[in-house]
């Protein structure tokens, strides 16, 4: 029970990941607030959580419209008096080529993906700064980014732009709140077994197994991958952390399969079971 009693507004956390953290928080203790565009996925965590004898409380917030982050800050501080914990998780895919992209498609990854935890940081940052100032330093904020934050991915133009660029966000953030004890960092997921990742149309079985063997660990992660690398960045334990991106990627980020000394492909290492090798 590390963040008992703990304030986190988690936003996107109606589904897949964002809805992991949110379980994992409630499970050890926190008060989570889901911060989704969507009011029926918030409901449902909401039902799923309590369920599961958490605590949980739905804020409908567009992140990527200042006035909504706005408003959601103040109706969770009316509600619980505190916030200690951000984790930015809201996201949008769009697959298309630069030269094909529509301006409102870029612009709404940007919105949702960068702009939204810029508003966010924004708006709870304030409030974790007065409440430092009141004696109560140690606010705590998390990015979800991702592999497409360091590695280029064709059809993901404007998602690796956002994920880029919420590297340096996190940065900058880091250090003009570390003053106010408050850590920000941020987490780059591999492929995850979300249901909007299993849709045929959103992600191919042929995409994936092709994916699936520049894995070392040979499987795509689940939630609780993620979550668990949010909680510890969130926990006492890593109170010397800040302005970092770690991945939880399988190994992907480790290298290419393709580079093999000698081009020797019977020179195996991770994952060869899924590329027709013999380890
Ligand atoms: N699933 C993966 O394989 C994977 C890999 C790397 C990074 N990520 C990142 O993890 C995050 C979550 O991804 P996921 O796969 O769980 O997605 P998901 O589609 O399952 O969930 C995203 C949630 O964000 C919400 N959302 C969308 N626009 C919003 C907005 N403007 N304001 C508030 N909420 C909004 C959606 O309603 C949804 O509930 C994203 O930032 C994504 O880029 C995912």
């Amino acid at each position: 029970m590390r963040f008992t009693d703990k304030v986190a507004i988690i936003t996107g956390a109606g589904n897949g990941i964002g809805l992991g953290i949110a379980h994992a928080f409630a499970a050890e203790g926190a008060q989570v607030v889901i911060a989704d565009i969507s009011a029926a996925a918030g409901a449902r965590a909401v039902t799923e959580i309590e369920a599961a004898g958490g605590r949980a409380f739905s804020a409908p917030t567009d992140v990527g419209n200042e006035e909504q982050v706005a408003a959601m800050t103040a109706t969770v501080l009316a509600e619980f008096g505190r916030i200690d914990i951000l984790i930015n998780t809201a996201g949008v895919v769009v697959h298309k080529l630069l030269v094909d992209l529509e301006l409102d498609a870029w612009q709404r990854q940007l919105d949702v993906q960068l702009t939204g935890p810029f508003l966010t940081i924004k708006h709870v940052g304030r409030h974790l700064m007065a409440r430092a100032a009141s004696g109560q330093p140690g606010g705590k904020i998390v990015n979800i980014s991702s592999v497409s934050a360091m590695m280029g991915r064709v059809k993901g133009g404007a998602h690796c732009a956002a994920k880029g660029g919420l590297t340096m966000l996190t940065k900058v953030a880091a250090m003009e709140l570390a003053a106010y004890g408050v850590t920000v960092n941020a987490v780059a997921p591999g492929l995850i077994d979300v249901p909007s990742q299993r849709a045929e149309e959103n992600i191919s079985t042929a995409y994936k197994t092709r994916y699936l063997q520049e894995v070392p660990l040979g499987h795509m992660g689940e939630t609780t991958d993620i979550a668990e690398m949010v909680l510890f960045l969130c926990s006492d334990a890593a109170r010397w952390i800040t302005g970092q991106l770690y991945l939880v990627d399988g190994g992907l980020m480790a290298g290419h399969y393709s580079f093999q000394g000698n081009h020797d492909f019977t020179l195996l290492g991770g994952h060869a079971g899924a590329q027709g090798m013999t380890p």
